[in-house]
């Protein structure tokens, strides 16, 4: 355990190294063709960097429901690194997606719609995981004080606006026969669920005359109906 709390920044920025390369290799090897390499590549590093970002905004409301799981201080002490891995896997996406499949910035102006909107929420999403990386470390903490605690909370908006952008450009996601998108799905209502959870507990202590569980309940019919509403209403 004391190893672990060590060491395990210092891992998971290891390995997230090295599965970024190791991924290229085998992507490249696997294509003749560079376009395909740049399009599944691209698909891939942009599922790492949700499921770290995933993983980080888990651990708080997971410990919070179930206290007595085991290592909480360890991936308490993950969180930063592994928003800044998830930072180097959306970077990486972004340049394959922006710059090599979608042609840069002399393309913007094909944009539209809705597309332009999900470029946009991708964009700004890019730039928080910017912010957070860069003001990761010991000293920006420290230098910081009470600002540091708010600007990362823009975590939450930069995860909004990663599933929108994912629900309107994801290829693996465009279908709910997919089983990406089920796997997307469920894994968003749990985390949902344990959020609404937490506020929902923190409400009632607050305003004691509100229903335990009410909270949780409607806002987690609310997102079911979304993502219905989402998947009946897409082309
Ligand atoms: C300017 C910034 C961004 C641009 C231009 C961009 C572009 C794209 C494009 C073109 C796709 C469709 C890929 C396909 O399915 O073939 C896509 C999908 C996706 N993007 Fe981004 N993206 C940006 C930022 C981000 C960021 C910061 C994240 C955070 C992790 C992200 C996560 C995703 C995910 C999860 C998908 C779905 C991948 C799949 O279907 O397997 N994107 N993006």
């Amino acid at each position: 355990m004391i190893f672990l709390l060590k060491y395990i920044r210092y891992m998971i920025l290891t390995a997230a190294v090295l599965l970024a390369a190791v991924l290229y290799q085998v992507t490249i090897s696997q294509f003749i063709d560079l376009n395909t390499t740049y399009i599944e590549l691209g698909q891939t590093y942009a599922l790492i960097a949700v499921a770290l970002i995933y993983i980080s905004l888990l651990i708080t409301p997971m410990y919070f429901v179930f206290p007595a799981l085991p290592f909480k201080p360890v991936f308490t002490k993950a969180r930063r690194a592994l928003g800044v891995s998830a930072f180097l896997f959306a970077s990486l996406h972004v340049y394959l997606e922006f710059f090599k499949n979608f042609g840069g910035f002399s393309n913007l102006k094909y944009l539209t719609g809705i597309y332009l909107y999900a470029f946009l929420f991708g964009a700004i999403a890019l730039l928080i995981l910017t912010v957070m990386a860069v003001t990761s470390f010991n000293y920006a903490v420290k230098k910081m004080g009470k600002y540091w605690k708010i600007i990362h909370r823009f975590i939450y908006l930069a995860g909004f606006l990663i599933v929108f952008h994912s629900f309107i450009l994801g290829s693996d996601f465009s279908s709910i026969s997919n089983i990406e998108s089920w796997i997307y799905i469920i894994s968003l209502l749990f985390l949902f669920v344990l959020e609404f959870l937490r506020l929902d507990s923190w409400v009632v202590k607050k305003y004691p005359s509100v229903k335990p569980k009410l909270i949780v309940t409607v806002l987690t019919l609310l997102v079911v109906f979304g993502i219905i509403t989402w998947y009946t209403f897409k082309k």
